[in-house]
């Protein structure tokens, strides 16, 4: 058996330099970003994973890895299925936390923020540049619905593949994006001995205030 108390690693890598920390959140954001995306040390890593958690009404949350597919001025966008857990949740409660962890760097950003559906255009633009093969997949798949077999969403998925045989796939109704814009971001960087660096941009009547925490 594992020896969780064991599991320790120390994390070597240098803190948040006054200079990384730009006035814009989402423009540290992107920095951290573009600099994963360049260092990442293995193609089965996906830098733009990211673990996004909804809840609903009565405060009941859920977690799962949703793919960051754009970044905008001052929010950032992901696609799914509208019926689905999270899209339930979302409609009760449209606001949610994301998080990214890029372990080589020693590094986690946390974002929160109000959610809304992205224009129908939006999603029809995003849905025709995926794969074939995934547009057939989110046509044939009602997320989060119960399944009897795997044998049955690849029926549906073989049907759906001779019925649009030739043709565009139709982005289907419950499918999209969605936008979340920030409302506070943090900017986690792993040191020596637990001595952290933590920085948090809140925004504060339209602006952003900035602050270092407690490891
Ligand atoms: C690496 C990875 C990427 C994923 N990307 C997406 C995605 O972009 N959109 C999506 O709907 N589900 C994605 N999923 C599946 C979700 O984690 C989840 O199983 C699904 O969206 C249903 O979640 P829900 O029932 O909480 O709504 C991804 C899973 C993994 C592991």
């Amino acid at each position: 058996m594992v020896d969780f108390q064991d599991l320790r690693k120390e994390y070597e890598t240098h803190g948040i330099d006054e200079s990384e920390l730009l006035d814009e959140p989402m423009d540290v954001f992107k920095t951290w970003f573009v600099g994963a995306s360049e260092s990442c040390p293995a193609p089965w890593f996906e830098t733009n994973a990211m673990t996004l958690s909804t809840s609903d009404g009565k405060g009941h949350i859920t977690s799962r890895v949703v793919l960051l597919k754009g970044v905008d001025a001052d929010s950032i966008r992901f696609y799914t299925n509208y019926r689905s857990t999270k899209g339930q949740q979302l409609a009760a409660n449209a606001y949610a936390a994301v998080n990214f962890h890029w372990p080589w760097l020693g590094r986690q950003v946390r974002l929160t923020g109000a959610v809304e559906k992205t224009s129908r255009e939006d999603s029809e633009t995003y849905f025709h540049t995926r794969p074939r093969g995934s547009q057939i997949g989110a046509l044939a798949s009602k997320q989060s619905s119960e399944l009897d077999s795997p044998e049955v969403l690849a029926q549906i998925a073989a049907e759906l593949e001779s019925k649009y045989e030739g043709q565009a796939v139709p982005l289907p109704e419950a499918w999209g994006g969605y936008r979340l814009t920030p409302d506070s971001f943090e900017f986690w960087q792993g040191r020596l001995n637990r001595l952290h660096d933590r920085v948090v941009y809140r925004n504060e009547f339209g602006n952003w205030a900035r602050r270092r925490l407690s490891p």
